[in-house]
């Protein structure tokens, strides 16, 4: 432990393993690594795993495999599913990056979702550590979003942040550089994809691939009304006739089929208002909210948070690397992260 503070390596990282993607930052190098959490595995005749592909290559695969290639999501909800194909993913990262030089093993900084379970987190560290990492700290995922998206977190003064990510939606208040108050729910980007897949099927008898169902919220999904109403045709399989199909899909009614994933989250933001301590919401009045993670990016997501709270409410600048962003900032700042890790 001492020995980590005395001094970090250049090829010192940090590590943010979401459910949706995963992302590494290096020191001085920024963001190395940003690719999806998705690894295909082929089993030949004799049954035996290799991993073919990984990230973005492996994401492209999915719903298009032959038999004997599996393309796995290892992660679920902020946390480990396929503890082999995650530590063969960073394995994978982790030889990349060092191409043919020689480094000695990096020692990783890694965050965790609020809340998880000491199982899960060792997990984690586990699987690093497999990879090829020779030390792995833990930081909490709001704390690197809070950093990331340049809250003054040491101050003593209120800070909240909303983090949207594929697998789940943590708020936090931070104050004083620790964690005052942080809910967390198994509700994101994945469960907004998840919901307009049942919505089209139910509406057009159409099955739509999870590809496809992003590609539309990305498009023309949104949180609160639009200016403008926005068509989009999609394809997908008949479900009665199994032939394939096409439908034109409008903006009103994306909105209507997120409706659900989207007021869960803003059930969360609500709650934990409610349960913030009152020096600490009075400074949340004056600041404010800030959203980081992909799920900031659905469209007028903040404006339907600023008209249920009532509060200010900001995107991060580059919602979706705040993350990884904000926990790469303490490699340089031993200081902070005595105080910030968690184990
Ligand atoms: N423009 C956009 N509109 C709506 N959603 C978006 C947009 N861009 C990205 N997303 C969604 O953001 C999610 C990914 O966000 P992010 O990378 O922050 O998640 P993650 O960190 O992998 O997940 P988690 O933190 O929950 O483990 C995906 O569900 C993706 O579809
Ligand atoms: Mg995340």
């Amino acid at each position: 432990m001492l020995n980590w503070f005395k001094g970090l390596l250049s090829n010192d990282l940090a590590i943010d393993l979401g459910t949706s993607n995963t992302r590494i930052y290096a020191r001085g190098a920024e963001v190395v690594v940003n690719e999806p959490t998705v690894v295909a595995v082929a089993r030949d005749h004799t049954g035996t795993r290799r991993v073919s592909a990984v990230g973005r290559a492996a994401k492209e695969m999915l719903g298009r495999t032959p038999t004997g290639i599996e393309v796995i999501r290892p992660m679920r909800n902020g946390v480990i599913a396929d503890f082999e194909s995650v530590s063969a993913m960073l394995r994978y990262f982790l030889r990349m990056l060092q191409g043919n030089r020689s480094l000695s093993a990096p020692r990783t900084i890694v965050c965790v979702p609020v809340g998880v379970t000491e199982v899960e987190k060792r997990a984690v560290k586990e699987a690093v550590l497999t990879a090829g990492a020779r030390e792995v700290f833990l930081i909490e995922e709001p704390m690197g979003a809070a950093i990331g998206a340049d809250l003054p977190i040491t101050e003593p003064s209120g800070n909240m942040i909303v983090d949207v990510g594929g697998g789940r939606t943590e708020v936090a208040v931070i104050s004083l550089s620790g964690i005052v108050f942080a809910n967390s729910v198994r509700v994101g980007g994945e469960k907004m994809d998840e919901a307009i897949v049942q919505y089209v099927k139910r509406r057009y008898n159409l099955l739509l691939g999870e590809q496809t169902a992003e590609d539309v919220k990305m498009r023309i999904g949104s949180a609160y009304e639009t200016e403008s109403l926005e068509e989009l045709e999609i394809k997908g399989r008949d479900v009665v006739g199994g032939v394939p199909k096409t439908v034109i899909l409008d903006s009103d009614e994306v909105r209507e089929a997120l409706a659900e994933t989207v007021s869960a989250v803003v059930e969360t933001v609500r709650v934990s208002l409610e349960r913030t301590p009152p020096e600490l919401a009075a400074d949340i009045v004056d600041r404010g909210i800030v959203l980081s993670g992909g799920g900031a990016l659905l469209k007028n997501l903040d404006v339907l948070l600023r008209q249920e709270t009532g509060l200010p409410v900001m995107i991060a600048d580059d919602p979706m690397n705040a993350v990884v962003r904000g926990i790469g900032r303490t490699l340089d700042k031993l200081d902070l992260l005595k105080i910030i890790a968690v184990s």
